[in-house]
Protein backbone atom coordinates (compact mmCIF):
# COMPACT_ATOMS: atom_id res chain seq x y z
CA UNK A 1 0.00 0.00 0.00
CA UNK A 2 0.89 3.30 -1.00
CA UNK A 3 2.40 5.80 2.25
CA UNK A 4 1.89 9.66 2.20
CA UNK A 5 4.30 12.09 3.05
CA UNK A 6 4.39 15.95 3.89
CA UNK A 7 6.83 17.44 1.22
CA UNK A 8 6.48 20.90 2.14
CA UNK A 9 4.84 23.61 4.06
CA UNK A 10 3.95 27.79 4.07
CA UNK A 11 1.96 30.05 5.75
CA UNK A 12 0.88 33.67 5.71
CA UNK A 13 -0.81 35.97 8.00
CA UNK A 14 -1.89 39.25 7.61
CA UNK A 15 0.79 42.41 7.99
CA UNK A 16 -2.21 43.91 10.51
CA UNK A 17 -1.00 43.68 14.54
CA UNK A 18 -3.86 44.08 16.73
CA UNK A 19 -2.41 44.02 20.41
CA UNK A 20 -4.50 43.16 23.45
CA UNK A 21 -4.35 47.15 24.45
CA UNK A 22 -5.84 47.63 20.81
CA UNK A 23 -9.04 45.57 21.90
CA UNK A 24 -9.34 47.34 25.16
CA UNK A 25 -10.31 50.38 23.53
CA UNK A 26 -12.89 48.92 21.76
CA UNK A 27 -14.53 46.70 24.16
CA UNK A 28 -14.06 46.39 28.12
CA UNK A 29 -11.19 43.78 28.39
CA UNK A 30 -7.42 44.16 29.59
CA UNK A 31 -4.22 42.70 28.08
CA UNK A 32 -3.75 40.78 31.80
CA UNK A 33 -6.99 39.18 31.40
CA UNK A 34 -6.52 38.22 28.20
CA UNK A 35 -2.88 36.79 28.99
CA UNK A 36 -3.49 35.47 32.43
CA UNK A 37 -6.65 33.45 30.71
CA UNK A 38 -5.62 32.94 27.09
CA UNK A 39 -1.91 33.53 26.89
CA UNK A 40 -2.88 35.35 23.88
CA UNK A 41 -0.57 38.74 23.40
CA UNK A 42 -1.48 39.95 19.73
CA UNK A 43 -2.67 38.52 16.67
CA UNK A 44 -3.26 39.21 13.07
CA UNK A 45 -6.79 41.00 11.27
CA UNK A 46 -7.21 41.39 7.53
CA UNK A 47 -7.48 44.84 5.61
CA UNK A 48 -11.51 44.71 3.96
CA UNK A 49 -10.43 43.84 0.90
CA UNK A 50 -8.63 40.47 1.56
CA UNK A 51 -10.29 37.28 1.44
CA UNK A 52 -9.94 34.12 3.03
CA UNK A 53 -8.47 32.19 -0.30
CA UNK A 54 -6.32 35.32 -1.01
CA UNK A 55 -4.40 34.61 2.40
CA UNK A 56 -4.69 30.79 1.60
CA UNK A 57 -2.61 31.54 -1.66
CA UNK A 58 -0.07 32.96 -0.09
CA UNK A 59 0.58 30.04 2.02
CA UNK A 60 0.24 27.70 -0.84
CA UNK A 61 2.38 29.89 -3.31
CA UNK A 62 5.23 28.98 -0.47
CA UNK A 63 4.40 25.52 0.02
CA UNK A 64 4.44 24.58 -3.32
CA UNK A 65 8.01 26.32 -3.29
CA UNK A 66 8.85 24.99 -0.39
CA UNK A 67 8.15 21.31 -1.44
CA UNK A 68 10.05 22.26 -4.36
CA UNK A 69 6.89 20.84 -7.35
CA UNK A 70 5.85 22.25 -9.97
CA UNK A 71 2.13 23.05 -9.44
CA UNK A 72 1.26 21.14 -12.15
CA UNK A 73 1.67 18.03 -10.20
CA UNK A 74 -0.77 18.84 -8.03
CA UNK A 75 -4.09 16.70 -9.03
CA UNK A 76 -6.40 17.70 -5.64
CA UNK A 77 -6.89 20.48 -3.65
CA UNK A 78 -8.29 20.18 -0.30
CA UNK A 79 -9.29 23.68 1.64
CA UNK A 80 -10.54 23.74 5.66
CA UNK A 81 -11.81 26.68 6.76
CA UNK A 82 -15.34 27.85 8.43
CA UNK A 83 -14.73 31.54 7.43
CA UNK A 84 -15.50 31.43 3.56
CA UNK A 85 -15.11 34.06 0.79
CA UNK A 86 -18.73 33.06 0.40
CA UNK A 87 -21.39 30.77 1.51
CA UNK A 88 -21.18 28.76 -1.76
CA UNK A 89 -18.92 27.68 -3.43
CA UNK A 90 -16.98 26.05 -1.15
CA UNK A 91 -13.79 27.86 -0.76
CA UNK A 92 -11.05 25.46 -2.89
CA UNK A 93 -13.48 26.37 -5.94
CA UNK A 94 -12.40 30.26 -5.27
CA UNK A 95 -8.77 29.31 -4.56
CA UNK A 96 -8.11 26.83 -6.99
CA UNK A 97 -8.05 29.70 -10.68
CA UNK A 98 -6.13 31.86 -8.14
CA UNK A 99 -3.50 29.08 -7.84
CA UNK A 100 -4.04 29.19 -11.87
CA UNK A 101 -5.23 25.40 -11.51
CA UNK A 102 -8.11 23.71 -13.28
CA UNK A 103 -10.01 20.43 -13.81
CA UNK A 104 -8.76 19.01 -10.36
CA UNK A 105 -11.00 18.30 -7.62
CA UNK A 106 -11.88 21.20 -5.39
CA UNK A 107 -12.86 19.79 -1.93
CA UNK A 108 -13.63 21.99 1.17
CA UNK A 109 -13.39 20.61 4.61
CA UNK A 110 -15.39 22.30 7.92
CA UNK A 111 -14.84 20.60 11.27
CA UNK A 112 -13.45 23.88 12.80
CA UNK A 113 -10.26 23.86 14.90
CA UNK A 114 -9.80 19.84 13.99
CA UNK A 115 -10.46 21.21 10.00
CA UNK A 116 -6.28 20.80 9.15
CA UNK A 117 -6.13 17.05 10.93
CA UNK A 118 -9.43 15.94 9.14
CA UNK A 119 -7.92 17.42 6.33
CA UNK A 120 -4.54 15.70 6.89
CA UNK A 121 -6.87 12.17 7.21
CA UNK A 122 -8.51 12.62 3.67
CA UNK A 123 -5.43 13.36 2.14
CA UNK A 124 -3.53 10.56 3.65
CA UNK A 125 -6.66 8.32 2.48
CA UNK A 126 -6.92 9.90 -1.13
CA UNK A 127 -3.13 8.89 -1.29
CA UNK A 128 -3.36 5.27 0.08
CA UNK A 129 -6.01 4.34 -1.89
CA UNK A 130 -3.94 5.56 -4.80
CA UNK A 131 -6.68 8.12 -5.86
CA UNK A 132 -4.42 11.16 -5.80
CA UNK A 133 -0.59 11.57 -5.57
CA UNK A 134 0.15 14.81 -4.80
CA UNK A 135 -2.24 16.81 -2.61
CA UNK A 136 -2.30 20.64 -1.43
CA UNK A 137 -4.07 21.23 1.70
CA UNK A 138 -4.56 24.72 2.80
CA UNK A 139 -6.14 25.91 6.41
CA UNK A 140 -7.21 29.56 5.54
CA UNK A 141 -9.17 31.37 8.02
CA UNK A 142 -10.72 35.47 8.57
CA UNK A 143 -12.13 35.44 11.62
CA UNK A 144 -11.61 39.26 12.29
CA UNK A 145 -14.88 40.02 9.82
CA UNK A 146 -17.05 37.64 11.63
CA UNK A 147 -16.77 38.75 15.47
CA UNK A 148 -18.86 40.55 17.95
CA UNK A 149 -16.13 42.93 18.63
CA UNK A 150 -18.84 44.84 21.45
CA UNK A 151 -17.97 43.92 24.96
CA UNK A 152 -20.84 41.67 24.76
CA UNK A 153 -19.14 39.09 22.59
CA UNK A 154 -16.01 39.44 24.09
CA UNK A 155 -15.19 36.01 25.39
CA UNK A 156 -14.53 34.56 21.99
CA UNK A 157 -13.38 38.00 20.25
CA UNK A 158 -9.98 37.81 22.07
CA UNK A 159 -9.42 34.75 21.20
CA UNK A 160 -9.32 34.22 17.54
CA UNK A 161 -7.37 35.68 14.31
CA UNK A 162 -6.51 35.80 11.01
CA UNK A 163 -4.12 33.21 8.78
CA UNK A 164 -3.35 30.82 6.56
CA UNK A 165 -1.17 27.55 6.23
CA UNK A 166 -0.50 24.91 3.62
CA UNK A 167 1.36 21.72 3.13
CA UNK A 168 1.85 19.57 0.02
CA UNK A 169 0.97 15.80 0.86
CA UNK A 170 2.35 13.42 -1.93
CA UNK A 171 2.66 9.61 -2.23
CA UNK A 172 6.34 8.37 -1.16
CA UNK A 173 7.42 4.63 -0.17
CA UNK A 174 8.45 3.67 3.41
CA UNK A 175 11.23 1.10 3.43
CA UNK A 176 12.20 2.06 6.73
CA UNK A 177 9.53 3.71 9.20
CA UNK A 178 12.45 4.80 11.53
CA UNK A 179 13.57 6.68 9.39
CA UNK A 180 11.51 7.96 5.82
CA UNK A 181 9.51 10.82 6.33
CA UNK A 182 5.33 10.01 6.14
CA UNK A 183 2.23 10.19 8.43
CA UNK A 184 1.72 7.49 10.71
CA UNK A 185 -1.90 7.26 11.35
CA UNK A 186 -4.72 10.14 11.41
CA UNK A 187 -7.78 9.48 13.90
CA UNK A 188 -10.56 11.52 13.92
CA UNK A 189 -13.35 11.65 16.62
CA UNK A 190 -16.67 13.78 17.00
CA UNK A 191 -19.39 13.98 19.39
CA UNK A 192 -22.28 16.45 17.85
CA UNK A 193 -24.59 16.48 21.08
CA UNK A 194 -22.30 19.07 22.06
CA UNK A 195 -22.68 21.29 18.70
CA UNK A 196 -24.02 24.46 20.18
CA UNK A 197 -21.03 24.52 22.78
CA UNK A 198 -19.33 26.75 20.28
CA UNK A 199 -21.43 27.94 17.32
CA UNK A 200 -22.61 30.47 15.00
CA UNK A 201 -26.32 29.92 14.51
CA UNK A 202 -27.18 32.39 11.49
CA UNK A 203 -27.51 32.24 8.55
CA UNK A 204 -28.85 28.47 8.74
CA UNK A 205 -31.99 26.39 7.52
CA UNK A 206 -32.29 25.36 10.65
CA UNK A 207 -33.55 28.59 12.66
CA UNK A 208 -37.28 27.35 12.16
CA UNK A 209 -37.79 30.49 10.19
CA UNK A 210 -38.97 31.35 6.54
CA UNK A 211 -35.72 32.91 5.64
CA UNK A 212 -32.00 31.60 6.81
CA UNK A 213 -31.49 34.84 8.03
CA UNK A 214 -33.40 37.73 9.16
CA UNK A 215 -32.81 41.66 10.33
CA UNK A 216 -33.89 40.66 14.08
CA UNK A 217 -31.69 37.51 14.00
CA UNK A 218 -29.19 40.27 13.08
CA UNK A 219 -29.97 42.04 15.80
CA UNK A 220 -29.91 39.41 18.26
CA UNK A 221 -26.31 38.76 17.53
CA UNK A 222 -27.27 35.17 15.65
CA UNK A 223 -24.35 35.63 12.72
CA UNK A 224 -21.84 36.11 15.51
CA UNK A 225 -20.42 32.96 17.18
CA UNK A 226 -20.96 32.30 20.77
CA UNK A 227 -19.31 29.92 23.42
CA UNK A 228 -19.83 27.97 26.53
CA UNK A 229 -15.83 28.16 27.32
CA UNK A 230 -15.71 25.86 30.40
CA UNK A 231 -17.53 23.22 28.71
CA UNK A 232 -14.59 23.80 25.61
CA UNK A 233 -12.22 23.91 27.48
CA UNK A 234 -12.49 20.63 30.10
CA UNK A 235 -13.40 18.78 27.04
CA UNK A 236 -10.69 19.84 24.90
CA UNK A 237 -8.15 19.06 27.37
CA UNK A 238 -9.75 15.73 28.26
CA UNK A 239 -10.25 14.97 24.26
CA UNK A 240 -6.71 16.22 23.27
CA UNK A 241 -5.36 13.44 25.87
CA UNK A 242 -6.93 10.41 24.90
CA UNK A 243 -6.83 10.88 21.27
CA UNK A 244 -3.11 11.63 21.53
CA UNK A 245 -2.44 8.26 23.77
CA UNK A 246 -4.46 6.36 21.34
CA UNK A 247 -2.57 7.53 18.18
CA UNK A 248 1.19 6.68 20.51
CA UNK A 249 -0.75 3.09 21.50
CA UNK A 250 -1.75 2.80 17.78
CA UNK A 251 1.86 3.04 16.29
CA UNK A 252 3.58 1.06 19.63
CA UNK A 253 5.13 4.53 19.97
CA UNK A 254 6.04 6.40 23.76
CA UNK A 255 5.39 9.70 24.74
CA UNK A 256 9.33 10.10 24.79
CA UNK A 257 9.71 8.61 21.21
CA UNK A 258 8.08 11.60 19.98
CA UNK A 259 10.49 14.57 19.03
CA UNK A 260 7.63 17.69 18.82
CA UNK A 261 4.14 18.21 19.85
CA UNK A 262 2.38 20.52 17.68
CA UNK A 263 -0.90 20.91 19.48
CA UNK A 264 -4.07 23.02 18.12
CA UNK A 265 -3.63 26.51 19.57
CA UNK A 266 -6.64 27.52 21.74
CA UNK A 267 -5.73 28.31 24.89
CA UNK A 268 -2.02 28.45 26.38
CA UNK A 269 -3.29 26.79 29.40
CA UNK A 270 -5.24 23.99 27.84
CA UNK A 271 -1.87 22.92 26.40
CA UNK A 272 -0.40 23.42 29.29
CA UNK A 273 -2.32 21.18 31.09
CA UNK A 274 -2.33 18.55 27.95
CA UNK A 275 1.43 18.79 28.54
CA UNK A 276 1.41 18.55 32.27
CA UNK A 277 -0.95 16.06 32.41
CA UNK A 278 1.11 13.48 29.96
CA UNK A 279 4.42 15.04 31.47
CA UNK A 280 5.57 16.37 28.27
CA UNK A 281 8.25 18.26 28.95
CA UNK A 282 7.41 22.20 28.08
CA UNK A 283 10.70 22.40 25.36
CA UNK A 284 8.97 19.98 23.15
CA UNK A 285 5.74 21.38 22.50
CA UNK A 286 5.84 24.57 19.71
CA UNK A 287 3.44 26.86 20.65
CA UNK A 288 2.51 29.93 18.48
CA UNK A 289 -0.72 31.33 20.21
CA UNK A 290 0.64 34.22 21.93
CA UNK A 291 1.15 35.65 18.23
CA UNK A 292 -1.82 34.64 16.09
CA UNK A 293 -4.44 33.53 18.50
CA UNK A 294 -6.54 30.89 17.43
CA UNK A 295 -6.29 30.81 13.91
CA UNK A 296 -8.89 27.23 13.32
CA UNK A 297 -7.91 25.39 10.49
CA UNK A 298 -4.88 27.70 10.22
CA UNK A 299 -2.89 26.67 13.26
CA UNK A 300 -1.44 23.16 12.96
CA UNK A 301 0.36 24.12 9.34
CA UNK A 302 1.45 27.82 10.74
CA UNK A 303 2.71 26.29 13.75
CA UNK A 304 4.73 23.56 11.01
CA UNK A 305 6.12 26.66 9.01
CA UNK A 306 7.21 28.32 12.34
CA UNK A 307 8.79 25.49 13.68
CA UNK A 308 10.64 24.74 10.90
CA UNK A 309 11.95 28.36 10.74
CA UNK A 310 12.71 28.16 14.67
CA UNK A 311 14.83 24.71 14.17
CA UNK A 312 12.45 22.93 16.16
CA UNK A 313 10.88 21.25 13.40
CA UNK A 314 13.69 19.22 11.37
CA UNK A 315 14.10 16.52 8.26
CA UNK A 316 13.50 13.14 10.33
CA UNK A 317 11.97 14.64 13.60
CA UNK A 318 8.64 12.86 14.86
CA UNK A 319 5.61 14.26 15.58
CA UNK A 320 2.47 14.64 17.24
CA UNK A 321 -0.45 16.81 16.89
CA UNK A 322 -4.25 16.73 18.16
CA UNK A 323 -6.96 19.28 18.07
CA UNK A 324 -9.86 19.83 19.60
CA UNK A 325 -12.91 22.47 18.49
CA UNK A 326 -16.14 23.11 17.65
CA UNK A 327 -18.62 20.37 17.04
CA UNK A 328 -16.79 18.81 19.48
CA UNK A 329 -14.22 17.65 16.87
CA UNK A 330 -10.77 16.17 17.91
CA UNK A 331 -8.48 14.28 15.77
CA UNK A 332 -4.68 13.11 16.17
CA UNK A 333 -1.89 12.41 13.91
CA UNK A 334 1.65 10.99 14.54
CA UNK A 335 3.74 12.07 10.96
CA UNK A 336 7.30 11.96 10.81
CA UNK A 337 8.77 15.04 8.92
O1 LIG B 1 -10.61 25.45 19.74
C1 LIG B 1 -11.73 25.56 20.49
C2 LIG B 1 -12.02 26.98 20.67
N1 LIG B 1 -12.13 27.54 21.94
C3 LIG B 1 -11.55 27.14 23.10
O2 LIG B 1 -10.91 26.14 23.23
C4 LIG B 1 -11.76 28.06 24.26
C5 LIG B 1 -11.96 27.32 25.55
N2 LIG B 1 -12.27 28.23 26.65
C6 LIG B 1 -11.42 29.15 27.11
O3 LIG B 1 -10.34 29.33 26.58
C7 LIG B 1 -11.81 29.94 28.35
O4 LIG B 1 -13.02 29.44 28.87
C8 LIG B 1 -11.95 31.47 28.08
C9 LIG B 1 -10.58 32.08 27.83
C10 LIG B 1 -12.87 31.74 26.93
C11 LIG B 1 -12.54 32.15 29.32
O5 LIG B 1 -11.77 31.89 30.45
P1 LIG B 1 -12.48 31.45 31.81
O6 LIG B 1 -11.41 31.33 32.81
O7 LIG B 1 -13.29 30.21 31.53
O8 LIG B 1 -13.37 32.70 32.15
P2 LIG B 1 -14.95 32.80 32.32
O9 LIG B 1 -15.66 32.55 31.05
O10 LIG B 1 -15.35 32.00 33.53
O11 LIG B 1 -15.13 34.31 32.69
C12 LIG B 1 -14.61 34.87 33.88
C13 LIG B 1 -14.99 36.33 33.92
C14 LIG B 1 -16.47 36.58 33.66
O12 LIG B 1 -16.88 37.64 34.49
P3 LIG B 1 -17.70 37.34 35.87
O13 LIG B 1 -18.95 36.63 35.41
O14 LIG B 1 -16.78 36.47 36.66
O15 LIG B 1 -17.90 38.70 36.41
C15 LIG B 1 -16.50 37.04 32.21
O16 LIG B 1 -17.57 37.91 31.94
O17 LIG B 1 -14.28 37.05 32.90
C16 LIG B 1 -15.20 37.81 32.12
N3 LIG B 1 -14.69 37.91 30.76
C17 LIG B 1 -13.78 38.83 30.39
N4 LIG B 1 -13.21 39.83 31.07
C18 LIG B 1 -12.31 40.59 30.38
C19 LIG B 1 -14.97 37.10 29.69
N5 LIG B 1 -14.27 37.52 28.63
C20 LIG B 1 -13.54 38.58 29.03
C21 LIG B 1 -12.60 39.42 28.38
N6 LIG B 1 -12.02 40.41 29.10
N7 LIG B 1 -12.26 39.26 27.09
Amino acid sequence: MYSSEIIGCGMYVPEKVVTNHDLSKIMDTTHDWIVQRSGIEERRWVNDETSTSDLALVACEEAIKNAGIDKSEIDCLLFATISPDHDFPGNACFLQPKLGLTDIPAIDIRQQCSGFLYGMSVADAFIKSGQYKTILLVGAEIHSKGLDKSTKGRDVAVLFGDGAGAVVIRRTDVTDKTKNSHIFSTHLFAEGSNAKALWTAAPGSGLGTSQRISMQDIENGLQYPSMNGKKVFANAVRRMCECLMLALETNHLKLEDIDLFLFHQANLRINQMLAQELKIPEEKVFNTIMKYGNTTAATIPIGMSEAVKAGKLKKGSLVASAAFGSGFTWASSIYRW
